[in-house]
């Protein structure tokens, strides 16, 4: 899947730092763990630190809100918590696997199997229709389903996210709200275990926005899957559980 910015180059020391995280024995493995992460990018004008020392670590099941000013850094962090972008430093877990461990590729087959990503430009692919990129993560190897099957499990999908009429549209003939939709169904629609979505809600009106938050705690619910989502909508942060605000590239706050 296309990235929101080019990845930048790994270190040296992101290599170096890549270690196994010590567990208790029995423990279940969080969703998600995040160490020293940090990222720093160097351009013409100097060295910018996006990310400075982010820890976290997000249980199975649990609902999250990444909040802050524009520019704190959310839509970076997210980035690699999926391992779509490299950190300079840290590391990070997803159900144990260490995601900097692995070759890009190797991040590519754990997401497809684990993670649904909404990206804040929903970077839909522009020679699919809305029900060619809703079917794209189930015929590449989520296993779940081959054909008509997918057919049809997307067509529903984008039926409840109100698309019905859209399905042979491509994403240059739907609007901003029509093509988010597009994108939160994509990323639903192969039932992953966690799912990130930077402002999904961004581009709807408050019904639609409403359906939507809807659906996505209906998957926190029907299975167990964990939400991390960036949000400005104060409706969906409310209903997460758990808030993380950043400042300036660190958590300020992280409870309730
Ligand atoms: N690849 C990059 N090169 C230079 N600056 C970047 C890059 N990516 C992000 N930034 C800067 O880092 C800061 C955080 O960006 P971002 O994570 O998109 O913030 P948010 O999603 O909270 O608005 C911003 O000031 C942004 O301009
Ligand atoms: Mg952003």
């Amino acid at each position: 899947m296309a990235n929101e910015r080019a990845p930048s180059a790994p270190t040296t020391e992101n290599l170096t730092t890549a270690t196994v995280m010590p567990l208790e024995p029995h423990t279940p493995l969080p969703a998600l763990q995040a160490r020293a992460l940090c990222k720093t990018v160097v351009d013409a004008s100097g060295s910018l630190t996006i990310l400075d020392d982010i820890n976290l670590t997000v249980e199975r099941g649990e609902t999250v809100a990444i909040l802050g000013a524009s520019g704190s850094g959310k839509s970076t962090l997210l980035g690699l918590l999926a391992g779509l972008d490299v950190p300079s430093s840290g590391s990070v877990w997803l159900f144990g696997e260490e995601l900097f461990a692995l070759d890009e590729d190797g991040r590519a087959k754990l997401r497809a199997r684990n993670l649904g990503f909404v990206f804040q430009s929903f970077q839909l692919l522009p020679h699919l229709t809305a029900l060619e990129n809703v079917m794209l993560p189930l015929e590449l190897g989520a296993g779940t389903a081959a054909g008509n099957a997918a057919a049809q499990t997307a067509t529903e999908l984008l039926a409840r996210v109100g698309l019905r009429e859209r399905l042979g549209h491509y994403p240059t003939t739907l609007s901003g709200g029509e093509q988010q939709r597009v994108a939160l169904a994509r990323a639903f629609v192969a039932r992953p275990a966690i799912l990130m979505a930077d402002e999904p809600t961004g581009s709807l009106d408050a019904r639609t926005g409403e359906s939507i938050a809807d659906l996505l705690f209906d998957l926190n619910r029907e299975r167990g899957s964990t939400l991390i989502l960036v949000t400005h909508d104060a409706y969906l942060a409310a209903r997460c559980a758990r808030k993380i605000s950043l400042h300036a590239g660190r958590i300020l706050a992280d409870g309730a």
